[in-house]
């Protein structure tokens, strides 16, 4: 099934949108991003895109830091990612990537004096992570002083991060703060579960304000009765954890089996952690009638 992308102002098949060789964008980082995810329900024989609205205020507040004046509303891009849905078609999970960007082939580095323009396309993407992870701690630590928006240029510290990871046998990286607190994963935030509370880093910890986060404390709290404290968490926190897991869009709720080679409780997916995912699973479904605000079905053909 042919995928397509909203390119300069029309859908056009996936391999025709082409960028130029000096795209301002290309060459310092300047775009910001998003990932979205559309869930098929089988049963229902319909995809549904999940916090579609709140995944484009976030890439509206990305914009504003790198002056990228947008030339959408949050409505308008909400539209044109159901109409390229639509048209792709697919009957499976897919990922959703939109991209604000300097648009002029221009060079220099700056951010003003520049056209912007937005694109977006849509694929099948299964699962990001596998079922339970080994993390590591990085060496790479979140820059300070720099926001943690969806920016494309600060995931080049993410990248150092997650390879470095896996080429010392893990599969995701956890980073520190610049002072050593917990910040996140590599496209992920982190939860502990600690004497049946979940306990995850705060706004202040240099972390992306995640939208599957809000979720899973809004799911934990309104299902379970189980409040998340946000806060400063130090390494070692991570070892003595009962269970922990990570969120995000790609990676959904995934249960981490050790951190630095040492087994989070028994190794495997934790009572709460297994509560949560089915909770979660269920709900970008569509298939948790109370959370259906959070889900725009698509209707392919
Ligand atoms: C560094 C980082 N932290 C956390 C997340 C999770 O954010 P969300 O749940 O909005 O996908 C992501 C993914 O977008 C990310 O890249």
């Amino acid at each position: 099934m042919p995928s397509y992308a909203y390119f300069q102002k029309q859908f056009v098949p996936l391999p025709e949108a082409k960028i130029g060789v000096m795209t301002h964008a290309l060459h310092y980082g300047i775009a910001a991003f998003e990932g979205i995810r559309g869930n098929w329900n089988s049963d229902h024989k319909q995809m549904y895109i999940f916090r579609l609205k709140e995944h484009y205020e976030r890439l509206h507040n990305s914009c504003q830091v790198l002056k990228i004046n947008l030339p959408y509303t949050v409505d308008e891009l909400c539209q044109i990612t159901v109409k390229l849905v639509e048209k792709c078609g697919f009957q499976e999970d897919i990922y959703i990537r939109p991209l604000a960007y300097k648009s002029s082939e221009a060079l220099g580095v700056r951010l003003h004096d520049l056209e912007c323009d937005f694109l977006v396309f849509a694929f099948p993407w299964g699962p990001y992570l596998p079922d339970k992870v080994s993390c590591g701690v990085s060496s790479w630590r979140c820059p300070k002083e720099v926001p943690r928006a969806k920016l494309t240029g600060l995931y080049i510290n993410n990248a150092l991060a997650k390879t470095e990871a896996v080429e010392n046998g893990f599969d995701e990286a956890i980073m520190l703060t610049a002072d050593g607190y917990v910040a996140d994963g590599s496209g992920e935030n982190i939860f502990l579960v600690t004497d049946g509370k979940l306990v995850t880093p705060a706004s202040y910890n240099s972390i992306l304000m995640g939208i599957t986060r809000d979720t899973v404390i809004k799911l934990a709290k309104n299902e379970l009765g189980i409040e998340t404290i946000e806060k400063s968490i130090e390494r070692a926190e991570l070892y003595a954890a009962d269970e922990c897991f990570l969120t995000g869009t790609a990676a959904n709720v995934t249960p981490v089996a050790e951190i630095d080679r040492r087994q989070i409780g028994n190794g495997e997916i934790g009572e709460i952690t297994k509560k949560l995912q089915q909770l979660y699973s269920n709900v970008i479904r569509g298939n948790n009638s109370k959370y259906l605000d959070w889900c725009t079905p698509v209707y392919t053909k």
